[in-house]
């Protein structure tokens, strides 16, 4: 990317607003507003005014230093929006997927909890016209992650069992109703009884609340599902709840692992899935975005005809103003919210 200004974007602002984090550490800590350059869409990019801007985990991963990409600070975090385009880079036709200046689009790439921001063209996608600004802008990264990981990776079928830990969560949320959706019966575990009618609204016919130590899970579970075990596990935690998966997977069940907020990576052990007839399978959406972005493209088709129908609606628990950004990454760590945060970036947001 560049900051020299474009023809498309002659007569916008030349500055903006941006949070930066300064150093690594806890978000409320490291996060400052900054007022710096409007950076202008490079070859294959496209630039975006930013409506929304939804939070993730990766953001406190960001902050603190532990995720995967470790950006030198001063950065820009925040790694997915809803916004208008507003110029399109050398190379990138106008139009093509449906991107064009004035369309409105949701996008997943890191920096861009600021007034503008700068994507590859290939990481942005029209907005579903069913969803508003917030929704819109928490769409990308859970529902494409749970939709990759239930229907990619672990092929679940109409009238299986899925098993959704964090249920109500901001993957699990999405999981549970892309699991309805897909006509499986689901059964979501969250952390405390205040969450269980979160998972419940999402699709989960069934909601156990886990004992902090995982406790008996796989016992209600097997319980719930006279004896069989789950189908299939879609799972975020790790820790104890990844080791009580493997207790309750069903014959040839599936387990995907999608992350690890408990901050445990829990072992897998092999001889256990081979005498059990049971799958673990990695998922890490990121590398569909680079590697296989048509297929993304398609979920995302899917993804968009799912929310016309009504059966994709992002569970948005709060919207703050851009100036709580920080507090709201904070929250998120905390892993006390339900549903998604979403900042509002540009005034007149819908929420
Ligand atoms: N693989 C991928 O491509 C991919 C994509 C997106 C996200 N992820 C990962 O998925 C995970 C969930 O992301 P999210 O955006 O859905 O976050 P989230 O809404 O905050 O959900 C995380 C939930 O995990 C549960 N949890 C259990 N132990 C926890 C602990 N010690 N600290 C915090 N939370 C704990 C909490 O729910 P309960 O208390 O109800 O259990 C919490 O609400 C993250 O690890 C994220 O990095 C992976």
């Amino acid at each position: 990317m560049t900051t020299l200004p474009s023809p498309a974007t002659a007569t916008g602002p030349t500055t903006m607003r941006a949070w930066r984090v300064t150093r690594t550490g806890e978000p409320v800590d490291v996060l400052r507003l900054d007022r710096v350059p409007v950076l202008q869409p490079g070859p294959g990019e496209v630039g975006v005014r930013v409506r929304a801007v939804a939070v993730n985990f990766p953001d406190v991963l960001l902050a603190r230093g532990e995720y995967q990409v470790r950006p030198e600070p001063p950065f820009v975090p925040g790694i997915e929006l809803c916004g208008d385009v507003v110029a399109l880079g050398p190379g990138v036709p106008a139009g093509e997927r449906g991107i064009e200046p004035g369309v409105r689009v949701v996008g997943s790439a890191i920096g861009v909890l600021s007034e503008h921001a700068v994507l590859p063209a290939a990481a942005v996608r029209p907005a579903p016209e069913a969803l508003d600004d917030a929704q819109s802008a928490a769409l990308t990264i859970a529902y494409q992650t749970a939709w990759f990981g239930l229907h990619r990776r672990a092929r679940l079928r109409a009238g299986e069992t899925l098993l959704v830990h964090a249920a109500a969560g901001g993957v699990g949320t999405a999981a549970c109703q892309l699991g309805a959706a897909a006509g499986a019966r689901v059964i979501g575990v969250v952390g405390s009884e205040a969450k269980a009618g979160v998972a419940r609204a999402a699709g989960a016919e069934q909601v156990i609340v886990r004992d902090a130590d995982g406790g008996n899970l796989a016992a209600r579970v097997k319980e719930l599902t006279a004896g069989t075990g789950a189908d299939v596990v879609f799972d975020p935690v790790g820790g104890s709840s990844f080791e009580q998966s493997t207790r309750c997977i069903a014959f040839e069940g599936r387990i995907v692992v999608v992350g690890f907020a408990s901050g445990d990576v829990p072992p897998v052990r092999a001889n256990h899935a081979l005498v059990k007839n049971y799958s673990v399978l990695g998922l890490h959406w990121a590398l569909y975005q680079q590697r296989r972005p048509g297929l993304v493209d398609a979920a995302h088709a899917e993804l968009s005809r799912l929310a016309d129908a009504g059966a994709v609606r992002p569970v948005v628990a709060e919207v703050v103003g851009f100036e709580d950004a920080p507090g709201a990454v904070q929250r998120l760590a905390g892993g006390t919210t339900t549903g998604r945060l979403v900042i509002r970036v540009a005034d007149g947001v819908d929420a």
